[in-house]
């Protein structure tokens, strides 16, 4: 491997932090966060590490789905600030050595989208075709729907035309006809649009929704017959126009339908993808104390090309889904997690962080983020879990996770001046509200959780094989520990993490080495492991204990 290709592939070892604007930081005391505040906030993040950000949408929209329904491609919601005040935040972010990637959403358009107000004016309007119409009664899609909460049917009658119209998800949110050529076209342009402006990649939203064909005629489909050679086009796209920008899918399907989407074995489609099976099982092991239901998921993860990545997560900004669970396994993350039903959202998954679902244990809480950091993948931060932020179930839906960042223990938690009916949304309350949870106050404690993923991350930064790795779940006795290795280059780091409260020995045998080995704990200063001459060891672990070593012959002169 060359150093060039390491740092081309700049997203295999990226620490990504995903936001939204609007609940970030307030700069004008309108109560709506801004591309001001953030720009004022990029020191922040650069110190916390992160090298990539993802902009959660903050183009202009009805707001019928926290932004998800878009008015216009081309703009910038002017709550949040201009195209100028975006262009400050890339160019800062830039500044300090970090990425910026934008939502992509483009398998729905707002119904006040103009593409979408001139489609429904009349069954002849030239953007009609922008958009997927059937003329006779649907069947019972009841099954079929994102949002059972609201909808019952992905299909919704229109009154002028008489006909009904596709719609995923919300009925506001009408899906554009992929088939469509000049669909395909303006997508194109929407992304060559942001790119031009600095940008990184996108994470595309709804990938499966976005390139599925449902509902459109044999003739719409003749001239569309393989949506995944779109995929293709815009990855290259993408790559022609930026050298090294990429797609980070949203592709919750079974792990290998996930491979269809990076395009098989040999790459080509999405860049990365996030790893909802993985983040399910996690949470199925996190709630059996037993490390199996993760370890199978990971073992069974399928092997992609060099120029393909996983994105690790544990939260993100949706309803925690544990849909691809069985319905029995289901229920057991519910009864540990979230057992009221106003913490459940959809039947399938729950609407809180994850600090309030550990009930704040500190131990627990620190384990889980370093499994997610020494998983091989590249991991994702939903905003505020670096100092462990929690949720607001008085709001509504999945909104109850997206509440303002917590900056100070001051008034609004240092988001805002403005009053506080005014803002974009209310604050985490309680034990995990901002006179607890802040950035502030973790600031000046080294021993912090935000100092603790600091240090993870800087650790993860330097160990460049936990994104590249080839990787193995290691064979040991005890179902409560994951033991796992990344090995790449001449690099070697294994990993333990202890799913249960007691404390415990786990031994282990590492191939191909002998006493001429030691383990360097990466995580406390100069502590060393000796091997035995068949290679074996014994790693202590705490109760929710963790360690990552880095395999060393004992003559080197490596630092770490
Ligand atoms: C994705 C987003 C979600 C949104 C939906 C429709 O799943 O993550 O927040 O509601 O797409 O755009």
């Amino acid at each position: 491997m060359r150093i060039s290709d390491t740092s081309d592939l700049w997203w295999k070892t990226a620490v990504i932090y995903c936001l939204d604007v609007q609940t970030f930081m307030d700069w004008n005391d309108d109560g709506m966060g801004d591309f001001t505040g953030l720009a004022e906030r990029i020191d922040y993040l650069a110190e916390l590490g992160v090298t990539c950000l993802w902009l959660m949408p903050f183009y202009p929209t009805t707001d019928r789905d926290d932004g998800y329904d878009i008015t216009d491609y081309y703009g910038v919601d002017p709550r949040l600030g201009s195209a100028g005040d975006f262009v400050e935040v890339v160019r800062t972010a830039r500044d300090r050595g970090m990425r910026v990637i934008v939502d992509l959403v483009v398998n729905h358009t707002s119904d006040k989208h103009p593409w979408f107000r001139a489609a429904r004016s009349s069954k002849t309007s030239p953007f009609r075709d922008f958009y997927v119409w059937r003329d006779t009664e649907p069947p019972s899609t009841k099954a079929e729907v994102a949002f059972p909460d609201r909808e019952d049917s992905i299909w919704e009658h229109d009154a002028k035309t008489k006909e009904w119209y596709l719609h995923r998800f919300y009925r506001t949110q009408p899906d554009l006809n992929i088939t469509n050529p000049r669909v395909r076209d303006e997508i194109v342009k929407t992304m060559g649009f942001w790119l031009e402006l600095g940008i990184s990649g996108f994470r595309v939203d709804a990938v499966p929704f976005m390139i599925e064909t449902t509902g459109v005629d044999q003739a719409e489909l003749d001239r569309f017959p393989d949506p995944h050679e779109f995929l293709r086009h815009l990855r290259s796209f993408v790559g022609r126009r930026t050298g090294d920008g990429i797609l980070l899918g949203e592709v919750n399907v079974p792990h290998r339908e996930q491979k269809l989407f990076f395009g098989g074995k040999n790459g080509g489609e999405l860049t990365m993808q996030f790893d909802f099976i993985g983040m399910q099982n996690l949470y199925l092991s996190l709630a059996r104390q037993d490390a199996r239901p993760l370890a199978r998921a990971l073992r069974r993860r399928p092997a992609i090309s060099s120029e393909s990545q996983w994105a690790t997560f544990v939260r993100n900004h949706d309803e925690l889904t544990l849909d691809k669970l069985s319905e029995s396994e289901r229920e057991e993350v519910f009864d540990a997690f979230g057992p009221e039903p106003d913490m459940q959202l959809y039947g399938r998954g729950l609407r809180r962080r994850l600090p309030p679902m550990l009930d704040g244990d500190p131990r627990r809480l620190r384990m889980v983020y370093s499994l997610l950091f020494s998983l091989p993948g590249t991991p994702v931060l939903f905003y505020g879990e670096e100092i462990g932020m929690g949720e607001n179930l008085a709001i509504e839906g999945r909104l109850a996770v997206r509440t303002p960042m917590q900056w100070t223990g001051q008034r609004n938690g240092g988001f805002s001046n403005a009053p506080p009916s005014r803002l974009r949304r209310p604050l985490t309350e309680g034990s995990f509200g901002p006179e607890h949870v802040n950035v502030a106050s973790q600031r000046s404690d080294p021993e912090s959780l935000l100092a603790f993923i600091s240090m993870l991350i800087k650790r993860y930064r330097e160990s460049p094989e936990l994104g590249w790795a080839d990787f193995a779940v290691l064979d040991q006795p005890l179902r409560h520990v994951l033991a796992h290795e990344c090995a790449w280059d001449d690099r070697r780091i294994v990993a333990v993490h202890n799913l249960s409260p007691e404390s415990c020995t786990v031994p282990l045998t590492l191939h191909h080495c002998d006493s001429s080995y030691h383990l360097l704990d990466l995580l406390r200063d100069s502590d060393h492991l000796e091997l035995d001459d068949s290679g074996r060891v014994e790693v202590t672990l705490d109760g929710y204990g963790y360690r990552w070593l880095r395999l060393m012959p004992r003559n080197s002169r490596r630092l770490a």
